[in-house]
């Protein structure tokens, strides 16, 4: 939805994936912190966002949520106050149902209240989440009617209030395929169910959303959920595929690490400038796609074998990503014309955004002789020119 905000992926960082309920106003601003310090600020990150589990259990006698007590002790405006004052925006979290999933007030009836409130106390984006819903068969609503309350009651304290509108975050887990209808709320939706730091998880992810990518564009698109890089025992090169897949798939990228434990390796990832400039592409909104899944050797389907060669376009060439699904290294080739977005009979130059080299030009095809297990190349690719004379003819005519 263009409402003004959020034509780009966010970029920032989350509390639930490294903390769950351990949150208080000292890890956030200590996050801002550090956000700044490590250098994440610089590298385009400038949300901070709150999860679940913030607020008293009890809405106030008079109807209101209120932060808890003890762990949000200074109270939510004076925390924003600070967390703004480093040059962040910061974000909120509740429900389109009755509680949240972990149990604190949800927003379900209350839509217009709480958004004041979460203006009031400074913030400017809502993650909005789907636990404790009510029966449909009393309200006859569905979720796309809950989502759109809370979307109302955005678009009308915008207007009430003269400010801009809070940047929306779907968290309905891509029940009612949201992916149609999102885009008519908000800015972002997810569209599977929790992450966990397990390739498992990424692999599911990846290969769900490989069916989605159409869907995503400026203003609107698939949230393939938050980054568990730094978590779990992900292998750097998993947390590459990671993050590039998050990344050029055009999804928000918010870092959900403890930040005080970072590691350089992983680090290094979330602030590859390359790979964040195509995310973060104001001339093309669109993901990339898969041009071809990869298969069994006995031909059955697997999830988490999701499609391996990808390409798109973008406002720096077209983008090329490879992703070895497989859990030994493999080598990789592709004809350029499998990919929708580039010609017969041209020569491309190629830069490698990992490597951060160029590397030459390339006709015909693209080879990587060993991608390692669960490892990804990503590559930009320009026209240099037509292919050399007196080649083989691509096809020949018999
Ligand atoms: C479910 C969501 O999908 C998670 O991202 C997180 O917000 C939790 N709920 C919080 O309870």
């Amino acid at each position: 939805l263009d409402a003004g905000v959020g034509r780009l992926p966010v970029l920032g960082y989350n509390t639930w994936n490294a903390f769950q309920c351990n949150i208080d106003e000292d890890l956030m601003l200590n996050t801002a912190r550090l956000m700044k310090s490590l250098g994440l600020q610089k590298a385009g990150y400038e949300y901070v966002n709150i999860d679940d589990c913030y607020s008293e259990k009890n809405r106030t006698s008079d109807g209101y949520i209120i932060e808890d007590q003890v762990r949000f002790k200074g109270g939510m405006k004076k925390l924003t106050t600070a967390i703004h004052k480093l040059g962040f925006k910061t974000g909120i979290y509740s429900d389109a149902g009755w509680f949240t999933c972990a149990g604190y007030p949800g927003s379900y009836g209350n839509e217009d209240r709480d958004i004041k409130t979460f203006q009031d106390w400074g913030f400017t984006y809502l993650k909005y989440d789907n636990c404790a819903i009510p029966y449909d068969i009393i309200t006859q609503e569905g979720i796309v009617g809950r989502y759109q309350r809370m979307a109302d009651a955005i678009a009308k304290l915008a207007k009430k209030s003269k400010k801009t509108p809070f940047l929306y975050s779907l968290c309905n887990w891509g029940w009612s395929q949201v992916w149609i209808w999102g885009k008519t709320q908000g800015q972002s939706w997810r569209t599977t169910g929790d992450i966990s730091p397990a390739w498992a998880s990424l692999a599911n992810i990846i290969n769900f959303n490989s069916f989605l990518t159409q869907a995503t564009d400026f203003y609107g698109r698939n949230d393939l959920d938050m980054l568990q890089l730094g978590n779990g025992n992900l292998t750097f090169d998993e947390a590459k595929s990671h993050f590039t897949a998050w990344a050029l798939m055009k999804s928000p990228l918010l870092i959900g690490t403890d930040l005080t434990k970072i590691t350089d390796e992983t680090l290094e990832i979330l602030t590859n400038r390359e790979i964040l400039a195509i995310n973060q592409d104001p001339v093309i909104g669109t993901s990339i796609s898969p041009f071809r899944w990869g298969f069994n050797p006995d031909w059955t389907y697997d999830p988490l074998r999701p499609a391996e060669y990808w390409s798109g376009p973008s406002g720096k060439g077209t983008v090329i990503m490879m992703l070895n699904v497989a859990d030994e290294p493999a080598f990789m080739t592709f004809n350029l014309t499998e990919s929708p977005w580039l010609r017969a009979g041209r020569r491309y130059s190629v830069r490698d955004l990992w490597a951060h080299t160029d590397n030459g030009t390339v006709i015909r095809n693209i080879t990587v002789e060993a991608v390692p297990a669960h490892g990804v190349v990503a590559l930009l690719l320009n026209d240099a020119g037509s292919e050399p004379k007196g080649l083989e003819p691509l096809c020949s005519v018999l």
